[in-house]
């Protein structure tokens, strides 16, 4: 048996733990945050999660990009963060963001990882909408500031939208204003005259098939990452068109 480390130094430790987790506790982890774009977050429209009008899809000016660790090959897309800056009294203001993941902040080697090259591997960063940034710190001057980030639920108004894109032989669907989780894992079609045929994820949030479905009512099953499921049955009628948007049920 290993002989006992001396009093103090259990103290020591116990107290160091109880800072770390109340610091950094309630499923709070520590991040940076940059910004991109102006207070017109038009810089941050379209994106590497495959949304188009930010605005007009209901995301608006609460977005970020993430890092590629976070980013996860663009699974995170949809889910919804907050963030709060942490630990630099000089630049942080009072309160919290709460964001929804649009974009990816890619990596770039030619900057090193604690100067510029925030978003590289292994880093967790958030490259927010110049709006969420002013609104946690003082002044956008800041540049970049230590942050806590935790995922939340994603509060959307109305039904899932999708989005039907693609040409006669290969049908793309965007999926977006999801709640709830936010990010979906898995989605599935079927047409009136099918069953259900499972998508695969091409990019972002856009999920193709192969299967002709023109001239047939179809219904969508969305898979969010806690594993819940929404069916939308017969969400869009059998004369639908390439180019337009259906809304469905929400989580
Ligand atoms: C807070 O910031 C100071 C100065 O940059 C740093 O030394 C310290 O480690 C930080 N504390 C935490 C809990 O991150
Ligand atoms: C990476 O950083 C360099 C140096 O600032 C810059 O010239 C280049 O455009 C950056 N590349 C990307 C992909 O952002």
């Amino acid at each position: 048996m290993a002989p006992m480390a001396p009093l103090h130094i259990l103290f020591l430790s116990f107290t160091f733990l109880a800072a770390l987790s109340s610091a950094a506790g309630d499923g709070w982890l520590e991040a940076h945050a940059t910004f991109y774009g102006d207070m017109s977050g038009g810089e941050t429209m379209q994106g590497a999660c495959g949304y188009g009008n930010l605005f007009d899809q209901g995301y608006g000016l609460a977005t970020t990009a993430l890092s590629s660790v976070l980013f996860n090959g663009g699974k995170t897309c949809g889910a919804c963060f907050e963030i709060q800056c942490f630990n630099d009294t000089r630049w942080c203001a009072p309160g919290s963001v709460t964001v929804t993941a649009t974009n990816l902040c890619p990596a770039n080697w030619s900057k090193p990882s604690d100067n510029g090259g925030w978003c590289n591997p292994p880093r967790n960063h958030f490259d927010l909408s110049m709006p969420m940034f002013v609104k946690i710190t003082k002044d956008y001057h800041a540049g970049i500031v230590p942050i806590l980030f935790r995922r939340v639920t994603c509060w959307k108004k109305g039904g899932i939208k999708f989005e039907i894109k693609g040409n006669p032989f290969w049908m793309l669907v965007l999926v977006y204003n999801v709640a709830g989780a936010g990010d979906v894992t898995a989605v599935s079609v079927k047409g009136s005259a099918t069953g259900w045929i499972t998508m695969s994820r091409n990019w972002g949030q856009n999920w193709q098939t192969s299967e002709k479905l023109q001239g047939q009512s179809l219904s969508f099953s969305v898979t969010a990452s806690d594993g819940r499921t929404v069916w939308s049955m017969d969400v869009a009628p059998a004369n639908w068109q390439l180019g337009q948007t259906f809304e469905g049920k929400q989580f």
